[in-house]
């Protein structure tokens, strides 16, 4: 079901037979909710989100592609998140958003591709997969990210269990300098930043505060991203309410530092995230 939103968007609304919901808004095939079955938001919106384009929505699940972060010669995340998607099919639990590259954006990235995002709601689950088709002659290489806002009641009182123990990563606020996890949890105290190459599949986001535990499964993805701005970026930004921080954690599986996938002309690709709660 195709329904205006905030900022005369289009959203897509899907229900589950068991009650969970998610939206998704063709500006960036932007999933902004996703609802458990018993009605539960899981995800973080920013109360300031703008949900226009050009800029991307804060929040839900934005799509870095054909870009991951600054790992190239875009800008930012690259231009997925930044554009309108079309409808290439749906029902009423799944929806695929289609979008090829505009002219002026094919002069910043000289490829011709078809991206396709699936999203599905399960039984409190969601199911998003991206898929590639490289169309041009030229091989094309790129990064990728689902770079999912969890919502928690409070990250003082919230980590991500790795489920390994002594993981390094990459510091992105140390100019990408190794590190390496003390245990396998990260309990966000200020801001973190952090690429885990070659991160394992099953990562649990866990809310201590009221017991909630949301497993990430990824395929054919890597990496994982995991992110906090912390006060003092997030309250400066214009599109992030104050101390909402707090209310957030982010787990992204990611093509990040293991890339980029160099795509043969004529050949697709694929990656999955599975997000399911814990009962
Ligand atoms: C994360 C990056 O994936 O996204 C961070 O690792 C970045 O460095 C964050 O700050 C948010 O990016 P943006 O462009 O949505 O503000």
């Amino acid at each position: 079901k195709l329904v205006e939103g905030p900022d005369n968007q289009q959203k897509v609304l899907l229900q589950s037979s068991e009650g969970g919901s998610v939206e998704v808004f063709l500006h960036g095939a932007h999933v902004t909710s996703w609802k458990s079955n018993k009605g539960e938001e899981l995800l973080f919106m920013s109360n300031k989100a703008i949900y226009a384009p050009p800029k991307a929505i804060r929040g839900g699940i934005p799509i870095c592609f054909p870009q991951f972060g600054v790992l190239g010669p875009l800008g930012q995340h690259g231009f997925a998140r930044n554009s309108v998607f079309d409808v290439s099919q749906g029902s009423s639990d799944s929806v695929t958003l289609s979008f090829r590259p505009s002219t002026e954006q094919q002069k910043q990235f000289p490829h011709q591709f078809h991206l396709l995002i699936t999203v599905k709601v399960g039984s409190d689950s969601l199911t998003q997969t991206l898929e590639v088709k490289n169309e041009g002659r030229e091989s094309m290489p790129f990064t990728t990210a689902f770079h999912t806002y969890f919502l928690v009641s409070d990250v003082d009182r919230a980590h991500v269990d790795l489920g390994s123990e002594g993981l390094t990563y990459q510091d992105n606020t140390k100019g990408r300098a190794e590190s390496t996890l003390s245990g396998s949890h990260v309990q966000f105290q200020q801001e973190f930043d952090a690429i885990f190459v070659g991160a394992p599949d099953t990562i649990k986001v866990v809310d201590e505060k009221n017991g909630r535990k949301i497993s990430v499964k990824k395929q054919g993805l890597p990496d994982a991203v995991l992110w906090n701005p912390w006060g003092d970026k997030a309250n400066g930004m214009a599109d992030m309410g104050h101390d909402q921080y707090k209310n957030f954690l982010c787990v992204e599986p990611a093509v990040a530092a293991s890339g980029p996938i160099n795509l043969p002309s004529g050949q697709s690709w694929s990656g999955t995230q599975i997000l399911s709660l814990d009962s």
